[in-house]
């Protein structure tokens, strides 16, 4: 989490530059924001405020004389060690007040760091993890080092993740710069350079980007340009890459209230761009070209993985439901709680896996990926949303999602791009190893129908926000599915208690009898999700009875038919019908959504900017 942005150039409004650039990356965290300059006079100069970077925005405003500067850089906090405060807000400083540090990631030898220094009779001001790094380059310029040995020397003491950007009056036309495991890219400009921790968030002026791989260090100069090197000192040679790659961060509500309901809204769209281009129709196949090169590894794994966090967890959940009905050997792993231990040889070294991501920065599931590259001799895919992230960089190939930018912190469309296109690869799989396809024709027409479907359930917001309404009292929640419906019952859980703050809680429909329902009464409230193709329809209708047998409240969302549903639930969502059962999760998930969305909308929760979280989570 975290966004750091700087830039260095001709232009004297290095503040401003600063400010606007982090605005695009407020979605990394929002806690506080804060910038540092060198000012006309060559001192260094700092500017901190708690809150949303529109509050640094004004400060920067009401200050403007002041900061005439061809040099800063900034960040926006997403508070990992320390309260939310002004002085454990970015840049933090040296003794002297003379070298300004922001920083993303998390130093996990800082204590030891911070002991020592403290020894030497620094002193700290603030609960960060990152004040050490200006006290350690302090330290080294006492010593006698240049600043960029002192900077050198500094970052190859930290132990963890960090992305690094380092300012001072002693070093006045540059910008020091560093990355290992937390993302960095350098903007190339005009005479003028810039940096952040997302590309799509650079200046229309840059027309070429670097990404920094872990372990380059850099400095930025107008007069020299990008200069890399390694922790050694050692140059490093970096490759351009033309910035009209990348989506840009899309800033625009279009008229709708949150960038959530637009990102809602906009999937029937998203839908058909994701697989545009990807399934022939007329053919009845799925074509990937990002996997064309890997085809025949593919086709030789015995085992197929998915691998990711939180909601793309649940996507990866679903494609290995569905790919097991495919005939495939599928498995899931949860990045969030993997490690060493968790790496089975057999198994690993036998399969393909497809790590999801929408960032493609998820510290989690970079660190499987990391383990997974240096223990086993797995075939590494990605199934990613962001053009040139990390994890895009650092598999084999993959497919990427097209969901384009997603502003808001909870995912919505680039979950059901996930779930889509892990559908279709597992078509594409089964295809190659040669598997039949059981009504591969009418599978075909539902995912040509699917972004008409979606849009069906879109049209239902009315009706979920009357039912939004209805429930609005309600404290706690169970989304309860079973089999492909239980993955859409994590997410809608999920969804609800991240953005209204609701307690609510996701489990298997058929585990209710195992413990579970000693917890149903009539001030909690279950949300069922039932499909009509389910192999075991019947049992989910005896686990509701189960549930309103006992005074249980349940509402039933699903594409059954409400004749088949007992009399004594509460309400009734009908989701337009498909005729095979591996779409339809796709279908529910923009209802699950769209319940959450207007809970916490009557609830008055800041939907876009849920407290505690940010979109990209670059710690473990
Ligand atoms: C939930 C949500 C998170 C992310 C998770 C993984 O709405 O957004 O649970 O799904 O942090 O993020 P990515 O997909 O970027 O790896």
């Amino acid at each position: 989490m975290c966004g750091i942005y700087g830039y260095i150039g001709t232009d004297a409004d290095a503040a401003s530059v600063v400010v606007s650039g982090l605005q695009k990356l407020e979605y990394r965290g929002y806690d506080s924001a804060g910038l540092a300059i060198i000012d006309a006079n060559h001192n260094l100069k700092i500017l901190k405020q708690v809150g949303y970077v529109s509050e640094l925005n004004r400060l920067v405003f009401k200050k403007s004389k002041e900061l005439i500067a061809k040099v800063g850089i900034g960040h926006t906090r997403w508070a990992t060690h320390g309260r939310v405060n002004k002085a454990n807000t970015h840049p933090h400083i040296d003794c002297h007040k003379q070298i300004a540090v922001v920083h993303n990631g998390v130093i996990e030898n800082y204590r030891q760091l911070q002991r020592q220094l403290i020894e030497k009779g620094h002193r700290f001001t603030s609960q960060t993890d990152t004040e050490v790094i200006p006290h350690l380059i302090e330290e080294f310029l006492a010593e006698g080092l240049k600043f960029r040995q002192a900077f050198n020397q500094a970052l190859s003491r930290l132990v963890g993740a960090w992305a690094v950007a380092v300012i001072s009056e002693l070093d006045l036309d540059t910008i020091w710069i560093g990355r290992h495991s937390s993302p960095l890219a350098v903007g190339i400009g005009d005479s003028q350079l810039y940096l952040s921790s997302d590309a799509r968030a650079f200046d229309h002026q840059v027309g070429n980007i670097v990404f920094l791989e872990d372990g380059h260090l850099g400095s930025l100069s107008v007069r020299r340009g990008l200069k890399l090197f390694n922790l050694k000192g050692k140059p490093i040679n970096y490759t351009l890459i033309n910035k009209n790659g990348l989506d840009k961060i899309e800033m625009d509500k279009n008229g709708y209230d949150h960038f959530m309901l637009k990102e809602i809204c906009q999937q029937p769209q998203v839908c058909r761009q994701s697989y545009q281009g990807r399934i022939d129709f007329k053919e009845k196949k799925v074509v990937l070209g990002g996997l064309f090169n890997y085809n025949s590894q593919i086709k030789q794994s015995r085992f197929i993985g998915f691998v990711g966090c939180g909601s793309s967890y649940h996507a990866g959940l679903l494609a290995e439901i569905i790919g097991r009905e495919l005939g495939l050997s599928t498995f899931s792993l949860d990045s969030s709680n993997f490690g060493r231990a968790d790496v089975d040889k057999y198994v690993l070294n036998n399969s393909s896996l497809f790590y999801l991501s929408q960032s493609g920065e998820t510290s989690d599931t970079l660190n499987a990926l990391k383990i997974i590259k240096l223990e086993t001799q797995a075939l590494n895919l990605g199934i990613v949303n962001v053009v040139g992230s990390s994890l895009a960089r650092q598999v084999k190939a993959g497919v990427y999602t097209r969901a384009g930018i997603e502003v808001g912190v909870a995912a919505t469309k680039s979950f059901l791009t996930q779930v889509l296109i892990g559908l279709i690869t597992a078509i594409y799989i089964a295809d190659l190893k040669g598997m039949k396809i059981k009504s591969r024709q009418r599978l075909f027409q539902d995912l040509k129908q699917l972004p008409n479907n979606i849009e069906k359930v879109v049209g239902l917001s009315k009706e979920i926000k009357q039912l939004a309404k209805r429930i609005l009292s309600v404290d706690k929640f169970m989304f309860l599915g079973r089999r492909l419906a239980y993955p859409i019952a994590l997410e809608g859980s999920l969804k609800l208690k991240e953005i209204s703050y609701k307690f609510s809680y996701g489990d298997k429909l058929g585990s209710l009898k195992h413990g579970p329902l000693a917890i149903i009464d009539k001030d909690n409230l279950v949300i069922a999700i039932v499909f009509k193709h389910d192999t075991d329809l019947s049992k989910n209708i005896s686990n509701i009875h189960e549930i309103t047998a006992r005074k249980g409240r349940v509402i039933v969302m699903g594409d059954v038919n409400q004749s088949s549903l007992p009399r004594s639930i509460e309400d009734f969502i009908k989701l337009p019908s498909l005729s095979t059962a591996w779409l339809t999760p796709m279908v529910a998930a923009v209802g699950v959504q769209l319940l959450a969305y207007y809970l916490a909308l009557l609830l008055g929760k800041e939907i876009d900017r849920p407290r505690y979280l940010a979109k990209s989570v670059t710690v473990n």
